[in-house]
């Protein structure tokens, strides 16, 4: 499984990057405004020159015009620049203009089987399906997972399921085992895998033992 992470903040995506288990980034345009961005593209450019994977940017435009000339723009910043487009009758007609460019687009705001088989028909890399806002309205976002995983198993589709708006561990590990491709996560969520209060109580035993023998 591929691990994307989730923000615009540079620190968080270097620290992430240097741990060596980061396989791409996704921002958006609120991610981008909590860190108070204002040179868009050049934040764009900065994230690719860290990260050797996908970087998906988001276009602003709604209409078919716009999504197009933005995303042929964005592409041009960096190699790693995917286009995330959202899920809009325009967006579908631009995801397959750009994609038979052979632009890598990431369909946004994706919350039901419909709209990710749509995506895929357009020719996207990826779906992004939302899980935790899903939840926020009182479905279950993991399910969507599993029913994404099956019809594009069903229909030999290969655009990947990346699975977003993850919120804690066990949106991930629902993810997992409904076989997600890639999951972006919140640098807390990634901080969050790594911490375990065995892992925590048994090493600080270990040192203590250590220094004991040590007389
Ligand atoms: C994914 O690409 C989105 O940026 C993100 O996961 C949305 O997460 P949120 O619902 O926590 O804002």
């Amino acid at each position: 499984m591929k691990f994307f992470i989730d923000t615009a903040n540079l620190t968080e995506i270097s620290e992430a990057n240097n741990m060596g288990i980061l396989d791409g980034v996704t921002t958006n345009p609120s991610l981008m405004a909590k860190e108070g961005i204002s040179d868009v593209n050049g934040h764009y450019l900065k994230i690719c020159e860290m990260v050797d994977g996908d970087v998906s940017a988001e276009v602003i435009s709604t209409d078919y015009e716009g999504i197009v000339r933005e995303g042929r723009e964005l592409v041009k910043i960096h190699d790693n620049i995917t286009v995330k487009i959202p899920m809009i009758k325009d967006g579908v007609k631009a995801i397959s203009t750009l994609a038979a460019e052979g632009v890598k687009i990431n369909c946004t705001l994706i919350f039901n089987v419909a709209q990710a088989l749509i995506a895929a028909k357009a020719g996207a890399k990826y779906v992004s399906p939302f899980i935790g806002r899903l939840d926020d309205i009182g479905q279950d976002g993991m399910v969507l997972i599993e029913d994404i995983r099956q019809v594009f198993d069903n229909y030999d589709l290969d655009t990947e399921i990346l699975a977003a708006s993850i919120r804690h561990n066990q949106h991930l590990l629902a993810c997992m085992l409904a076989g997600a491709d890639v999951a972006t996560l919140p640098f807390k969520v990634i901080e969050g895998m790594i911490k375990h209060p065995l892992t925590d109580s048994g090493l600080a035993k270990f040192l203590a033992d250590h220094a004991k023998s040590k007389g």
